[in-house]
C-alpha cells in the first residue's frame, strides 16, 4: 500500500524511515504548505508526488493511506479531508483536541469504509507485550509512577517571547496532551480506563500546562503520571506490585523492561526489543489490520484512543485549560 505524508517535521522523517524498514508501506506523496519545502522533503526521501493542496492530495490515486503529523488542532480538519476521500488515516498523537472531534471522525471513517488510527507507538512495540508478561509476575499492583518529563528546546523559544505551536491553546498544546499521553496510553492499555483522574497542572501564561501531575484511580491502586516540557527526568517508569516491581525506561520506548522481585531482590530482564525507532511496529500493525480487517485489534486501539482522550479532556476542563477550538 502507498502512503502520503502531511507535515514535514522530524517525526515524519522517522515515520518514513520506519515504513522503509518495515517494507509494509511505500511512501509516494508529500504535502507541505509550500512547494519548495514539499520538493526538498520529497527529494530527501526519494518520493515522486508533491502536493500543496490538501483536497487535491486526498483525491489523488497516488496514495491509499495518509500519515498526518500536523499541529494538534489541525488534525481533525486534515483527518476528515482524507477520510472523506476514502483514504485510510494514521494520525499522530494526540489524535484530536476532544472527544466530540473523535466521535465525528470515527463516524466519517465508518461511513467511508476506511480505517482511522492514532499513532500511539508504544502500544504496538514488542516491549508492551513484555510489560503484560511482567505484570503476571509482580502480584497485585498497588501503585505506579510513570514519568514523561522531557525539557523541550521549544521552551527556550517560548521564554524568549516566541510562541511555538505546542505551547499554545491555538494549536491544542501542553504537556499532558503532548507527553502525558504516552504513559496514560500505557496505563489504559495495561489496566483499562481509570475510574477517576485528577490533574495538578503548572499553567504557563499562554494558557497551556508546561508540566503537571496526573493521578489515576483504579479500584485496587492509584497511579501517578508526571509530564513536563519544562524540566528533565531520567524517565524510569515503575509499576509496583505486592510481590515485585516492573521497571522500564521511558513510557514511549519502554526500553530494558525488567522485573525485580521483593523477596529475592533478583532483577530479571524481560524479553526486550529496544528498537531505536519503535514506529516500525505501528507501521506493521496498521498495515496488517487494514489488509486483514482485524476488527478486534482495531476496536481495542479505538477504545484505548477514546479513553485516553476522554481522560485528558475531562481533567483539562477541570483545570480550565481550554483550547481555542473549544472557546
Ligand atoms: N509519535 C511521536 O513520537 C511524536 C513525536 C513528535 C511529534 N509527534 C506529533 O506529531 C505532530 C507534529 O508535531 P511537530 O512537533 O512536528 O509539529 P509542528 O512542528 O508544530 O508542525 C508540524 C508540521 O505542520 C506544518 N505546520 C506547522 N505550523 C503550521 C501552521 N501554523 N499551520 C499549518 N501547518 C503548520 C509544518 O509543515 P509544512 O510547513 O510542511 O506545511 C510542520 O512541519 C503533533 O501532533 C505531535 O504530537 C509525535
Amino acid at each position: 500500500m502507498n502512503f502520503g505524508t502531511v507535515g514535514t517535521g522530524w517525526i515524519t522523517d522517522a515515520f518514513i524511515e520506519a515504513a522503509k524498514e518495515s517494507s509494509d508501506l511505500t511512501h509516494t506523496a508529500v504535502y507541505s504548505r509550500k512547494a519548495d519545502k514539499a520538493e526538498a522533503f520529497a527529494r530527501k526521501h526519494g518520493t515522486e508526488d508533491i502536493f500543496t493542496d490538501l483536497n487535491e492530495m486526498a483525491a489523488s490515486d497516488a496514495l491509499d493511506i495518509v500519515y498526518i503529523a500536523s499541529p494538534n488542532s489541525l488534525h481533525y480538519e486534515h483527518v476528515i479531508t482524507f477520510l472523506s476521500h476514502q483514504k485510510h488515516v494514521i494520525c499522530e498523537k494526540p489524535i484530536f483536541s476532544n472527544t466530540r472531534e473523535w466521535e465525528k471522525a470515527y463516524k466519517t471513517a465508518d461511513a467511508n469504509g476506511v480505517f482511522l488510527f492514532e499513532a500511539m507507538r508504544n502500544l504496538h512495540a514488542p516491549n508492551f507485550a513484555s510489560l503484560q508478561e511482567g505484570l503476571r509476575e509482580i502480584g497485585q499492583v498497588r501503585s505506579m509512577i510513570l514519568p514523561f518529563v522531557q525539557y523541550s528546546s521549544r521552551y527556550d523559544k517560548y521564554l524568549l517571547g516566541d510562541v511555538p505551536n505546542i505551547f499554545t491553546t491555538k494549536f491544542s498544546g501542553g504537556a499532558l496532551v503532548d507527553l502525558g499521553v504516552y504513559p496514560l496510553s500505557l496505563a489504559v492499555g495495561l489496566f483499562g480506563r481509570p475510574t477517576d483522574a485528577t490533574y495538578f497542572p503548572l499553567k504557563l501564561e499562554s494558557g497551556v500546562d508546561g508540566s503537571g501531575t496526573l493521578v489515576l484511580t483504579y479500584p485496587e491502586f492509584t497511579g501517578t503520571i508526571l509530564c513536563s516540557k519544562i524540566a528533565q527526568s531520567s524517565n524510569t517508569c515503575e509499576i509496583h506490585g505486592e510481590k515485585g516491581r516492573l521497571v522500564f525506561e521511558n513510557a514511549g520506548d519502554m526500553y530494558q523492561p525488567r522485573v525485580i522481585m521483593n523477596a529475592s531482590k533478583e532483577e530479571v530482564p524481560l524479553r526486550a526489543d529496544d528498537h531505536p525507532n519503535n514506529m516500525v511496529y505501528e507501521v506493521t500493525a496498521f498495515a496488517r489490520i487494514i489488509e486483514s480487517g482485524d476488527m478486534n485489534a482495531y476496536n481495542w486501539l479505538k477504545n484505548v484512543s477514546y479513553d485516553v482522550l476522554a481522560v485528558t479532556e475531562n481533567v483539562r476542563y477541570d483545570s480550565e485549560i481550554i483550547f481555542d477550538c473549544e472557546k
